[in-house]
């Protein structure tokens, strides 16, 4: 029997609901066919979104999406995306696939396709192939309500209204894709392109982001602040609002991904052994930035994340096609088990990619869409956006296969809401060992409980033909003896539990 302490008197930091976050790129089928069909009569759509897929992601609960890119982000000119579809440019996306991009996605259609999903703005801007007039004029285009050139141009586009950008990037992997630069060199260019975002309604700021590290590149993310933090006069205050993190989990290496279905089970514990790095990662970010942001003013933004395998079989290789199983809802549950951990320095975490690339939590195919084993671990944890995190521990014990490659078999994070309800995520890493569990509050005792899960043999997923394979389900083990919640956490499985104190 393993023990987990709560203690509801000590709450540890706010979960923004951003923690909960998407990223859709112009990559393979996530814009294109994922979530925009254009004018299609086949797929119902309302103003080209999918009506399938608005409605899904509704459900599961988005409260921000990133969007162009990505790597895409540093050769997207906005201009080409806006006005009358038939004189907008053609473009070869050279990242991914070098197919013909016709631009028919633009500002306008993701500002529509954020108000039908009723989240949040994240604009990614171009460094590494743009200008810093080309940036600047993007943000007058969506935000300025006044006369100017660029608001004049958005009117005379169709929209006679300003949109709100909620969160603005300052170039997308400058240290790679974005330009293969030198940290001293991007802060720099970071100092100089941040300053004409302009907050033209001082009652909406955008959150500006600055390009981060990639994983363990701590130097990137050392030179950069420091850079970025010298000489900075005292007005600059909110010259940097937050530092991205991208870090994917690649079962094997970079050039034998691994396949995302047909995995042994070295390669299960490998992958969640990967996947417990973020904990290291956001620990020796933070306290690089806490040498120099010492009021943690600036929040770590992991805005793309999870796993990468090989494409699936006979499709585009530029399209990182790939399926999603019950090895993805645990790295799902453990990564925003982390993030939860963290809040007091993460403030958005951004899972790649919203639909049809890398960790999906939709895949389509023509008219047909399926909810991944991601999708359904989201659509638990969403019970955690807006409340408070509060202390907690569990007794563990180590499992795995290879000795430098042993996990903790249990994963946890709880937190209570605007009711006082506690809603607790847990998730059980081991392959065949099921987890009795006893939850201990240091006040007060359990009265009521209830609790859905999503698990099963490693391998299942989901497919257009057997679409409901994994999903998420109630589940009915919990016993409540004198205030002490009891239950058998099943093996690979990852559980949400809401209780009521008594
Ligand atoms: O998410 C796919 C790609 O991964 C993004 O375009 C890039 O930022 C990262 O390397």
């Amino acid at each position: 029997m393993k023990k987990l302490y709560i203690n509801p008197l000590n709450k540890m930091g706010h979960i923004n609901p951003e923690l909960q976050g998407h990223f859709s790129e112009h990559l393979g089928r996530c814009i294109y066919e994922g979530l925009y069909v254009g004018d299609s009569k086949d797929i119902p759509n309302t103003n080209g979104m999918r009506n399938d897929v608005i409605a899904a992601l509704k459900e599961m609960g988005i409260p921000v999406l990133r969007w162009p890119g990505g790597c895409f982000a540093d050769e997207y000119h906005w201009l080409d995306g806006v006005g009358p579809k038939e004189n907008r440019k053609k473009m070869i996306n050279t990242h991914w696939g070098g197919v013909v991009e016709d631009n028919s996605f633009g500002t306008h259609e993701f500002m529509e396709l954020c108000k039908q999903l009723g989240c949040k703005t994240y604009i990614n801007g171009n460094v590494g192939s743009g200008t810093v007039r080309e940036m600047s004029e993007w943000v007058e285009y969506m935000t300025f309500e006044g006369v100017s050139p660029m608001a004049d141009l958005r009117k005379k586009n169709g929209s006679e209204s300003s949109w709100k950008v909620d969160y603005f990037g300052v170039g997308n992997e400058n240290w790679g894709c974005g330009g293969n630069m030198n940290p001293e060199f991007y802060g720099n260019l970071y100092r100089q392109y941040q300053t004409y975002i302009r907050n033209y309604d001082p009652k909406k700021p955008i959150f500006k982001i600055a390009c981060g590290a990639n994983a363990s590149d701590y130097n990137w993310t050392d030179k950069v602040l420091d850079t970025c933090y010298r000489n900075m006069p005292d007005n600059a205050h909110g010259f940097m609002d937050g530092l991205s993190l991208h870090y994917y989990t690649v079962p094997h290496d970079w050039n034998h991904k691994g396949s995302a279905v047909d995995f042994d089970d070295k390669t299960w514990y490998d992958t969640l052994n990967k996947t417990l790095f973020m904990d290291e990662l956001i620990r020796r970010h933070t306290n690089i930035m806490d040498k120099y942001d010492k009021d943690n003013k600036v929040a770590l933004i992991v805005d793309e994340w999870g796993t990468w395998y090989d494409v699936e079989e006979g499709t585009n290789p530029g399209f990182l096609y790939q399926q999603n199983t019950i090895r993805d809802a645990l790295v799902a549950g453990i990564n925003l088990n982390i993030f939860n951990k963290h809040c007091d320095r993460v403030k958005m975490a951004n899972i790649a990619q919203l639909v049809n690339v890398l960790q999906a939590v939709i895949l389509t195919e023509g008219e047909k869409m399926v909810k991944t084993p991601t999708y359904h671990v989201f659509n638990m944890y969403k019970h955690h956006q807006d409340n408070e995190l509060l202390e907690s521990f569990i007794e563990n014990e180590e499992i795995g296969i290879e000795d430098d490659k042993k996990v903790c078999a249990l994963n946890e994070s709880v937190s209570v809401d605007k009711d006082g309800k506690l809603h607790i995520t847990l998730c059980n890493l081991s392959i065949d060992k099921d987890q009795e569990i006893e939850a201990v509050l240091a006040e007060n005792g359990i009265a009521e409980a209830k609790a859905e899960i999503v698990g099963g043999e490693i391998h299942e997923h989901n497919t257009f033909d057997d679409p409901e394979k994994v999903t998420k389900k109630a589940f009915d083990g919990l016993k409540i003896e004198g205030g002490k919640l009891k239950f058998t956490l099943p093996a690979a499985s990852v559980m949400h539990i809401e209780a009521v104190l008594g």
